[in-house]
């Protein structure tokens, strides 16, 4: 059985005292619930202080949205993976479809930030997914595939079992329009097929693979239903206290 995992990616949202006021709302609408894993993923200025705040709790853990491979060093502007983890930072956003669009990440960036990422003992939570035209001119599997073989080489098997794959269309992303549950899921074994050829067929059912995508607490149940949608990567609506809690919630497993 694969734990369901639901992150909050907030992008270049929440102040410190947003996220301060976020969190105490939060807390208090999912209590002690853990039937899923709970991440959220503040901006670097916010980590601090959702840090300490998460001290107080139990089962919500942190992200961070992006970093850079190198150690230390003359990189202006840039985060290391040691700097993260010395904030409890337990997963990374890699290869977001914003990162890649605005700032030019290609995956051979995203395949040294993430081998860059198991060696500090960050998971990575690695973002592909196709755009419009792509899907339009019926290239799904193959975008697919070579962001897969492009992002995860010389990843080795133990590390794909660490690593999260988000599947978020580009063209679902902040716009409104969820890919159907029937969409998601047939994307998401095509993935899970992918990973045994990459690696082994064991460790790709391993894998939890995420949808993101305009998740919202109405669509959140069915798209977390399907057989290969193991957790949700959630923008817009993970602004909101009480609906990130309502999306949580839709993940626990049917008893
Ligand atoms: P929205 O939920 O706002 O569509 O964003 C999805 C996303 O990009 C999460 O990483």
């Amino acid at each position: 059985m694969r734990k369901k995992i639901i992150a909050a990616n907030w992008k270049m949202n929440m102040t410190q005292g947003e996220s301060e006021a976020f969190i105490t709302t939060f807390v208090r609408e999912i209590g002690d619930f853990d039937a899923v894993e709970i991440v959220l993923v503040p901006p670097f200025t916010s980590i601090p202080k959702v840090s300490e705040l998460l001290t107080q709790t139990q089962n919500i853990k942190l992200g961070a949205q992006n970093m850079y491979w190198e150690r230390s060093g003359a990189f202006t502007g840039e985060i290391s993976p040691a700097m993260l983890r010395e904030l409890f930072v337990r997963y990374v956003v890699l290869g977001h479809s914003e990162r890649r669009a605005l700032f030019g990440e290609t995956d051979e960036i995203i395949n040294r930030k993430m081998l860059a990422a198991y060696e500090q003992v960050l998971r990575p939570i690695l973002c592909i997914g196709e755009t419009l035209p792509q899907r339009e001119r019926g290239e799904v599997e193959s975008v697919l595939r070579q962001q897969l073989h492009g992002s995860l080489a010389k990843v080795d098997a133990k590390e794909l079992h660490e690593t999260v794959i988000a599947y978020e269309p580009v063209w679902a992303i902040g716009t409104g329009k969820t890919a159907s549950a029937a969409q998601a899921q047939e994307a998401h074994a095509f993935i899970r097929k992918t990973l045994g050829e990459i690696s082994d067929k064991a460790t790709a059912e391993k894998v939890r693979i995420q949808y993101g995508g305009s998740v919202k607490p109405d669509n959140a149940r069915e798209l977390l239903s399907q057989p290969d949608i193991d957790g949700a990567l959630v923008g817009g609506a993970s602004l909101d206290p009480r609906s990130f809690a309502q999306i949580v919630q839709a993940g626990a497993p049917n008893e």
